[in-house]
């Protein structure tokens, strides 16, 4: 595996099993992630993000189950590790941050106890004062006075738990954060303020972070690099800049182009109509060619094969296959 990526999937699928049948929730989704990005992993409601990200730290429960693939984390095949095992990195090598943080956090517990539990969790041997200095330390760091600490999360607003959250995984000292929708309960002051915040502690405490998210105006202010997500696979992934100036699938053209004050370069750009499929059922051939105005007959027929077409921008899509094949 390659040195500077943190993690990496490899035909990743997730499954949930309903009275109707399996519904492909990630399907052969190969990703990856490098060390020290942000990358803001986008689509519309029902994609599949919310399950790719909890597959990565093998937290999909029943009626789901990851039915086939690999999860490679700093040289681990996470796959193989034992439910204990795993326990030790979900809670030290990656934290979660979620939408709605009063679901993951204990209302009967102060701030502060949060936080030394987790500080004990992964030195059991720091003496309370430690415990509490580097609590006081991290929440300043996030613009929390301390005081503060001695709240319950009911007491915060929002913003402050969503610090909070991100406080604790500083406090693990985790390698990657997956943070899933973490600014949609905000409003746009205190998102913007936590999307800076978000850089700002990538740079200092030398994180990696997945940031998923259905507005891709969010990816625009915070990430590196894009993964898109349509129907339980990748469409597109890529640089930032190179994917937001020429983005190679119809798919993230239509998203691009719901997005006020992103200049494109091209021209033809159509308002998406229709909603994604249901996974249940999901299209033969390429799942967006239903909707997809650029569709042509083998789209419906063959699922296309995702590769790179430009440096570092890649897509699933047969407008480029047909170029690849006559180059
Ligand atoms: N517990 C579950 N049981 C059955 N289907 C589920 C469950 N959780 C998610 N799904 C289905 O999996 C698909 C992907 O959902 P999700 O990962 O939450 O997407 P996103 O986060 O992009 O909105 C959706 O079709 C959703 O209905
Ligand atoms: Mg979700």
């Amino acid at each position: 595996m390659m040195d500077d990526i943190l993690y990496s999937t490899r035909d990743l699928t997730v499954d949930y099993a309903t009275r109707s049948g399996d519904v492909h929730a990630v399907d052969q989704v190969s990703l990856d992630i490098r060390r020290g990005e942000i990358l803001g992993l986008v689509g519309e409601s029902g994609c599949g993000k919310s399950t790719l990200g909890k597959a990565l730290m093998r937290m999909i429960r029943p009626p789901g189950r990851i039915s086939g693939g690999e999860l490679w984390f700093d040289g681990r095949n996470l796959m193989t590790l034992s439910e204990k095992e795993m326990q030790h990195v979900r809670g030290g090598e990656i934290g979660m941050v979620f939408q709605d943080p009063m679901t993951s956090l204990n209302p009967v517990q102060r701030v502060i106890d949060h936080l030394t539990e987790t500080i004990r969790t992964h030195e059991p041997k720091v003496s309370d004062a430690a415990a509490r200095a580097r609590a006081e330390e991290l929440v300043e760091k996030l613009g929390i006075r301390r005081e503060r600490l001695d709240d319950y999360p009911h007491q915060l607003s929002g913003g402050m738990r969503q610090r909070v959250m991100i406080s604790l995984a500083l406090a693990l000292r985790a390698k990657l954060v997956i943070a899933d929708e973490p600014t949609t309960s905000l409003d746009v002051i205190v998102e913007a303020k936590f999307l800076d915040l978000l850089r700002e502690l990538r740079d200092e405490f030398d994180l990696t972070i997945l940031m998923i998210t259905h507005n891709i105006g969010v990816v625009a202010e915070v990430a590196d690099r894009v993964a898109v997500m349509y129907a339980g696979k990748m469409a597109e992934v890529g640089d930032v800049y190179g994917v937001f100036r020429d983005p190679k699938h119809p798919y993230t053209q239509g998203l691009l182009q719901s997005v006020p004050n992103i200049d494109l370069d091209e021209h033809e750009l159509y308002k998406m109509e229709g909603s994604p499929p249901n996974l249940l059922n999901p299209p033969s051939g390429c799942p967006f060619h239903p909707r997809c105005p650029q569709a042509m007959d083998v789209c419906a027929v063959e699922v296309p094969v995702f590769h790179e077409v430009v440096p570092g921008q890649s897509t699933a899509c047969w407008l480029y296959e047909l170029e690849a094949t006559r180059d």
